[in-house]
């Protein structure tokens, strides 16, 4: 048996990062400048990972220029990487110059990796001829979904679902454009029997966490402006704010799935590391050598 910090995942996503053509400001926002920091701050702390997923929301408005741009940015980050679709995005435009895309056996960008007792599996929910608002998970898609957890639980592989359009709702008007049919997934996740340990999502610009049906739903802000929370019964405009930037990293040993926000481009002040000594040199928990132990479920 391995070390227990070997067996454990370390699973970056960055979501809605909304290039534009190289040079190009957009609501006063530099996302490729942006980016440039996400991916500096994964190669200094992060450069470990056993993957990196860019969940949706690549281009701002699918220029080929943004694609472009998207691939020599991320080029400085030596870790397995994945992309998906968001509905700022357009399959095509992307399959046109993609090297080596993800891609299923219908030509969707989507696909699974199983990693150290999990399998991730990234789904694209979005549509090219769509409205840049709706999502869709065609037939086509979902049975897609229901083998590959049908897999998984004949594997016994722990679920890591990731997708760009967030399935949960947050009683937001965000909501209007949240994933289209919801129950149509939850129904091929339930029926799976899989055991669906974290979905993750990004879309909505807003760091969310609690549970969809029963599963964990967590969701995260990305790399173009985030907004606060804005609840029915509020008149006034919701604000938009332009940092901090965020993505996750999703620590897991299959028992313990733990999914950490990591804020760039952050406005909060550290302070004198002296007012915390005890910060200075810190033990890490010791765990035993076989743990997690799963029982069998036969
Ligand atoms: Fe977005
Ligand atoms: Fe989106």
């Amino acid at each position: 048996m391995s070390n227990y910090e070997d067996r454990v995942l370390k699973l970056i996503m960055m979501s809605d990062i909304h290039l534009f053509p190289k040079g190009e400001i957009r609501k006063g926002l530099d996302t490729a400048g942006r980016f440039a920091e996400a991916i500096g701050d994964a190669n200094r702390l992060y450069s470990d990972a056993d993957l990196c997923v860019f969940a949706g929301d690549i281009a701002d408005s699918a220029e080929p220029e943004a694609y472009e741009q998207f691939d020599q940015l991320r080029v400085g980050l030596p870790v397995p990487q994945r992309v998906m679709m968001g509905n700022h995005d357009d399959r095509n435009v992307y399959l046109a110059s993609a090297e080596s895309p993800m891609t299923d056996e219908n030509g969707f960008v989507q696909g699974f990796e199983d990693i150290k007792g999990h399998r991730i599996l990234m789904l694209d929910t979005s549509e090219p001829d769509m409205h840049i608002r709706y999502s869709v998970l065609c037939e086509k898609r979902l049975k897609w979904v229901g083998e590959r957890l049908a897999e998984a639980k004949a594997l016994g592989l722990k679920v890591i679902l990731l997708l760009h359009h967030n399935p949960c709702a947050f009683q937001m008007p965000v909501d209007t454009y949240r994933l289209s049919e919801p129950d149509r997934l939850m129904k091929v996740l339930k029926e799976s029997g899989a055991q669906i340990i974290q979905i993750l999502a990004g879309h909505c610009h807003i760091t969310t966490a609690g549970s969809w049906g029963g599963y964990p739903c967590a969701t995260i802000k990305g790399n173009q402006h985030s907004v606060e929370p804005y609840f029915r019964g509020r008149t006034e405009q919701q604000a938009c704010y332009s940092s901090p930037a965020q993505f996750a990293v999703i620590v897991s040993d299959t028992v313990n799935c733990a999914v950490h926000f990591h804020d760039y481009l952050n406005n909060a002040t550290m302070m004198d590391p002296s007012l915390f000594p005890n910060k200075a040199n810190q033990l890490f928990e010791e765990v035993d050598r076989d743990y997690p132990f799963v029982a069998s479920e036969n």
